[in-house]
């Protein structure tokens, strides 16, 4: 709890990093990942959309910008019109989006994601946002921890073998060198809303009976491994996150006693240095809240349960008042707010919160070719 009346949103922020260096942001607002499904030709490629849409954000004054979830290889996309980490070009045009936004004064993370059986999705399409793309759509046969369906509308996924799962925490590592080479400065890994992780560590759609199955250390297995093959092929210099659904909101499945666990194992023997807190997203259920900072509770039960980590907890969901996201950082509930319908709405929601909060307009995060608009 601060007693300072200057603006704890707009104070900098120090993300841990193993070397003991630290990595400073200058505010507290990040973007929250969200998927343009904007590539053009289905090859993971960053186009012109994701500049703009991008360099407007970081000209909005944000601290920290998410790039939105980025396969791993080819099929772990959520679709075929994701960003990918697995070739040169990519890598090339992250470097153009990551140069643009660190000339904003903005620090760039990217997510890092393998999107299991709910990859080769269609959500770009109005009305039909799950299941899974036709083969003549650029869709693909998928793989996951089981051979089931993941969800209505998507087909089965052919079973992960052991060599296969070895693959894919290799290709993290893979893609965790090219974030590094295109000069990202902070990696996300993404174990939350129904991914590839998140159906492994949940009983509700893991059910396999080897050691990536089974008893909770088993379903903890796959992101332990990722989580290492990550942070060995990551530098000590830069900061370690982790997106987590802390419950599925059904009985028998993930909740934040369980989740707690795992954060406190990756934090204090992994090198997970941020947790951002989200929920749900791996079977439908009427439970899952919405409304104005709907996860701020379970942002702050994880934060309570890494207080004796340096770790950073920030949290997403219906967070669009500068005073409610304010209120949350100054009673300790979250060391930051991830943002995004709100960045949709408005890339410069950073300079109309600090303007709201009082910040002087001089230390406004806006581009300064915007200090003219009267926020
Ligand atoms: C269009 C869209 C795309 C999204 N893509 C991602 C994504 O790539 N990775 C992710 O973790 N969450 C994704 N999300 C979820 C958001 O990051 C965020 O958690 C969610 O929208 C709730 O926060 P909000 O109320 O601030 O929007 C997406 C949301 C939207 C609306």
């Amino acid at each position: 709890m601060t007693t300072d009346n200057r603006s704890t949103l707009f104070s900098p922020l120090t993300l841990p990093t193993p070397d003991g260096t630290g990595f400073a942001l200058r505010n507290r607002t990040i973007l929250s990942p969200m998927c343009q499904y904007a590539v053009d030709r289905q090859d993971g490629v960053a186009t012109d959309w994701h500049l703009q849409h991008y360099g407007a954000v970081a000209a909005g004054g944000f601290g920290l910008l998410t790039i939105e979830s980025t396969g791993v290889n080819a099929a772990g996309r959520i679709s075929p019109r994701d960003l990918g980490m697995y070739n040169e070009t990519q890598e090339a045009a992250h470097r153009r989006l990551v140069s643009f936004i660190h000339s904003q004064g903005a620090a760039a993370a990217v997510q890092l994601n393998h999107a299991g059986g709910r990859a080769s999705g269609k959500p770009w399409l109005p009305g039909t946002h799950g299941g899974s793309a036709p083969l003549e759509d650029g869709g693909w046969q998928t793989v996951g921890m089981t051979d089931q369906s993941i969800a209505k509308g998507y087909r089965p996924t052919t079973k992960l073998s052991k060599d296969g799962i070895e693959q894919i925490v290799s290709d993290f590592a893979a893609a965790a060198r090219r974030a590094d080479a295109a000069g990202y400065d902070v990696i996300q890994i993404h174990a939350a809303h129904g991914y590839l992780l998140h159906q492994s560590l949940s009983p509700l759609t893991n059910t396999r009976d080897d050691k990536y199955g089974g008893t909770e250390e088993n379903r903890f297995r796959l992101t332990r491994e990722v989580v290492d093959a990550v942070r060995a092929a990551w530098p000590d210099s830069k900061p370690l996150g982790i997106r987590i659904s802390a419950t599925d909101w059904v009985a028998g499945g993930l909740d934040v006693d369980v989740t707690s666990r795992l954060m406190r194992d990756l934090v204090k023997n992994h090198g997970i240095n941020w947790v951002d807190v989200s929920s749900g997203g791996l079977v439908s259920t009427p439970l899952q809240p919405s409304g104005p900072g709907f996860h701020a509770v379970l942002g702050a039960q994880i934060k309570r349960a890494l207080a004796d980590t340096d770790a950073v907890v920030s949290v997403v969901g219906g967070i669009s008042s500068p005073e409610q996201a304010e209120t949350m950082l100054r009673t300790g509930q979250v060391d930051a707010v991830s943002i995004g319908r709100a960045a949709m709405r408005n890339p410069h929601w950073p300079a109309m919160a600090a303007a709201r909060l009082g910040v002087p307009c001089e230390d406004n995060p806006a581009a300064p070719q915007y200090w003219r608009a009267e926020w």
